[in-house]
């Protein structure tokens, strides 16, 4: 998703001080469901005709599959993402950037409060070979959780088939901008993005650019609401033009974000069309803190230290502007940056 590939040679925080975890077992398909079981550390996952279920040392949890689907695509996706998914109120990843932290309760103040949350760190790259496993051998033929609810098939039953085309689709990362020489191309008929049927009335010309001699690859420009409106995904916020650590992630929303995000940083959010409502908790304990809603032209700025959850009942547009800088989360951990990007 939103990131870029380089991290820089920022020391991997690790503010729980726990040791990395590099047990891991995938279990041959189930007798009755066909579908394979997977442990990482002393979480275990399994599902079955309609539910995820998790079992860790301190309880077990269940969520319906589609939610859990759609959740541990993002994840797998947008490689541990900013911060910390949040798949519902009780498991979920945080991520450290080379290193994650997975979860059950720890971001809960309910689990918390009893003692019965429980963390363990991984490898990155090794939880996401497991995740990875995870959504291929779960997600079967004709679901695709990167798609609106209404543009899909549904994820019940026993193992039929898989959809791999869909789960390994490649995130767009542009290294400096759609369109540029080299660069992520702007989306067509052609090469396999039709206009969604929500957004048939979008305009779909492209500017005139006339550029001197000599700058034929520093001067580009694209009509990003026509690039949008041919977005295949939803909820899956795409580079989309880089400077510096200046991040422009735009993306399609419909229905609601999988995941409740916990920022690790402030991130913006401009709305481009239609409107998203968004349920604002604190990061750590969950307790609500607002709820906000943006109509096409409003502009936010998601603070450091919430979780955030969105809800689109029509498909809309929405620019999200990150700060890719992997200095901030230690910054603002140690107080030397604020959690919030304007004070008035
Ligand atoms: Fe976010």
């Amino acid at each position: 998703m939103a990131m870029k590939e380089d991290m820089g040679d920022a020391e991997i925080s690790n503010p729980r001080g726990l040791a990395i975890t590099s047990t891991f077992n995938v279990d041959p398909a189930d007798n009755l469901t066909g579908y394979k079981a997977f442990t990482a550390g002393a979480f275990n996952f399994r599902r079955d005709e309609y539910f995820a279920h998790i079992t860790t040392p301190k309880g077990s949890h269940v969520i319906s599959v589609d939610a859990f689907l759609r959740a541990l695509m993002r994840d797998v996706a947008w490689g541990f993402f900013y911060g910390t998914v949040n798949f519902d109120t009780v498991f979920g990843t945080t991520n450290y950037y080379g290193e994650v932290d997975m979860f059950y309760g720890s971001l809960n103040e309910a689990f918390t409060a009893e003692g019965r949350d429980f963390v363990e760190r991984f490898k990155s790259d090794e939880l996401m070979d497991i995740f990875k496993q995870m959504i291929s051998d779960w997600t079967i033929e004709g679901y695709d959780p990167f798609a609106a609810p209404q543009e899909t098939g549904t994820p019940w039953g026993v193992k039929d088939g898989d959809n791999d085309v869909a789960v390994e689709r490649q995130r767009v990362t542009a290294r400096r901008m759609v369109g540029l020489p080299g660069d992520t191309p702007v989306r067509t008929d052609e090469n396999g993005f039709p206009v969604n049927r929500m957004f048939a009335d979008v305009d779909q010309s492209q500017p005139e650019v006339h550029v001197e001699p000599g700058f034929e690859h520093e001067v580009s420009a694209f009509n990003l609401f026509g690039y949008l409106s041919r977005s295949d995904v939803t909820w899956n916020p795409s580079v989309c033009s880089v400077v510096k650590d200046s991040l422009f992630c735009p993306t399609t929303e419909e229905y609601i974000l999988p995941v409740e995000h916990g920022n690790d940083r402030c991130e913006w959010f401009i709305q481009m069309s239609d409107g998203i409502s968004w349920n604002i908790k604190d990061g750590e304990t969950g307790r609500p803190k607002a709820l906000v809603d943006m109509k096409a032209g409003d502009v936010a700025c998601m603070p450091a230290d919430i979780r955030h959850q969105g809800f689109s009942p029509k498909r809309s547009m929405l620019l999200v502007w990150e700060n890719g800088s992997p200095m901030l989360p230690d910054l603002i951990r140690d107080g030397k940056a604020p959690n919030v990007s304007v004070q008035f």
